[in-house]
């Protein structure tokens, strides 16, 4: 079952869904939160840093895995999701770092990777709460459009639409990595509980598709609408058509 919940612009939109994630937290303390990153949840990881430092949240317990990162790129590298992580939230919280777990780009063997992330997230005793965001091709995490989904974490080739809208992050389009390692869409409808949260005009129509159309690996997102248990955060301007 999905859930709607529009807000008026991106602040509030992230208000609402760091609450979500608080309550979470809350209920749970040593949870296991999958985690995202790109421009979206930006604004969220700010919410949570500002509780945290006011004394009213606690991460020492949490635990948690991140949905993708780029392949080729060392967690050094100031593009890599490690270092995303790192900076934007990581270190402003007293969650252990050993236990925030990002998959491996530099990993040699990508099909090994895979099957171990996939592994350590049922040891971890599956994640609890799932934020996404969702891409303008439709992916979440890195699952681009393909002709059946993609079952458990990989490999992928980004789309041409995706390498664009991210090489705004990178010196040129020409920088950006062409294969990025993802959580599955079992990985992530494997989540008890589903945030996707999405903001801006440039996302209206995808949104509506994703929730609105037919399940179709042409919309990966799409595959959301057989979850029991999703919420969708969206501002004014991406739910402009629902
Ligand atoms: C990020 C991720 C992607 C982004 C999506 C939207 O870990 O998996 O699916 O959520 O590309 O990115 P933004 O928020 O930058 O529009």
């Amino acid at each position: 079952m999905v859930k709607f919940v529009k807000r008026q612009d991106y602040d509030q939109m992230s208000q609402y869904a760091a609450e979500l994630i608080a309550a979470q937290i809350w209920m749970k303390p040593d949870c296991l939160l999958g985690l995202a990153t790109g421009s979206t949840p930006l604004g969220i990881y700010q919410k949570l840093i500002e509780k945290h430092q006011a004394g009213l949240l606690d991460f020492s317990k949490v635990r948690s895995v991140n949905l993708d990162e780029y392949c080729g790129l060392s967690p050094e590298h100031d593009q890599s999701y490690h270092y995303y992580m790192r900076e934007n939230f990581f270190k402003h919280i007293n969650i252990d770092p050993k236990a925030a777990h990002v998959p491996d780009g530099m990993a040699e063997d990508m099909e090994a990777e895979g099957a171990a992330y996939d592994a350590l997230i049922e040891q971890l005793g599956g994640i609890d709460l799932q934020l996404l965001g969702i891409g303008n091709t439709g992916h979440i995490g890195f699952n681009e459009p393909e002709d059946s989904f993609p079952t458990g974490t990989h490999r992928v080739r980004l789309a041409q639409k995706t390498i664009d809208a991210n090489s705004r992050f990178f010196a040129s389009a020409d920088d950006v990595p062409r294969y990025a390692i993802t959580m599955g869409l079992r990985s992530i409808m494997n989540a008890r509980k589903i945030l996707l949260v999405a903001n801006g005009a440039s996302k209206a129509d995808i949104v509506k598709q994703a929730f609105f159309g037919p399940v179709t690996p042409q919309v990966p997102a799409s595959v959301l609408q057989l979850h029991p248990d999703v919420t969708v955060v969206v501002d004014e301007e991406a739910g402009a058509q629902i």
